[in-house]
C-alpha cells in the first residue's frame, strides 16, 4: 500500500485535480487496492466545499470524476501518509512548519522536469485551469512511473498474483 496526500493551498483547485487525475491513472493500470489517495489544504477558508467550478469543468471535458470535500491538513496527517506532494513552494513550508513527519515530502513538477515549472501555477487567481490541468496530467504520469520503479517489489507482487486468464 502507498498511501500519497496531495497539498496546496485551498484544497479547492490544484490538489483536488491533482488527487482526481491520479485516481484515474491508479484505476486505469488496475491498481487501486495498492494506494490511499487524499488531498488537502493548508488554509481554511474553504473546508467543506466542492472544488471550484474551473476546476470541476476542466475534469469534466477530460472525463475525470471528482466528489471531494475541501479539508485542512492536519498534525495527524504527519504520520499518516508515505508521500505528501505539495504543488508550490508556501505549501511545502506550511506543511513543514506543521511539525516533523515520516512522509517524504515532495514538490509536485519534480515528476515532469521536462515542463520547466517548479511550482503548479495557482488557477484561482488566473482562471488557467487548462494549463494546471495538462501539468498535473504530466506530473501524475511522472508520480505513477517513478512509484513503479521505486515500489517495483509491490507491485511485481501485485501483478503476479493476477489470475491467469485461460485460453
Ligand atoms: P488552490 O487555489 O490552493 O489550488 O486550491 C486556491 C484556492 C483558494 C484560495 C487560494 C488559492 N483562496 O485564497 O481562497
Amino acid at each position: 500500500m502507498v498511501r500519497i496526500l496531495f497539498v496546496c493551498l485551498g484544497n479547492i483547485c490544484r490538489s483536488p485535480m491533482a488527487e482526481a487525475i491520479f485516481l484515474q491513472l491508479v484505476k486505469k493500470a488496475n491498481l487501486v487496492d495498492q494506494f490511499e489517495i487524499d488531498s488537502a489544504g493548508t488554509g481554511h477558508w474553504h473546508v467543506g466545499e466542492k472544488a471550484h467550478r474551473g476546476t470541476l469543468a476542466v475534469l469534466n471535458t477530460h472525463e475525470v470524476p471528482y466528489t471531494g470535500r475541501a479539508r485542512q491538513i492536519t498534525r495527524a496527517d504527519l504520520g499518516k501518509w508515505d508521500y505528501i506532494i505539495t504543488m508550490d513552494e508556501d505549501n511545502m513550508e506550511a506543511v513543514r512548519l506543521l511539525g516533523s513527519s515520516s512522509a517524504r515530502i515532495v514538490s509536485m513538477m519534480s515528476f515532469a522536469p521536462e515542463r520547466g515549472f517548479s511550482e503548479v501555477p495557482d488557477p484561482y487567481y488566473d482562471g488557467r485551469y487548462e494549463l494546471v490541468y495538462d501539468l498535473l496530467n504530466s506530473a501524475c504520469t511522472g508520480l505513477l512511473s517513478t512509484l513503479l520503479k521505486d515500489r517495483r517489489d509491490l507491485f511485481v507482487e501485485v501483478a503476479s498474483s493476477q489470475p491467469i486468464p485461460a485460453t
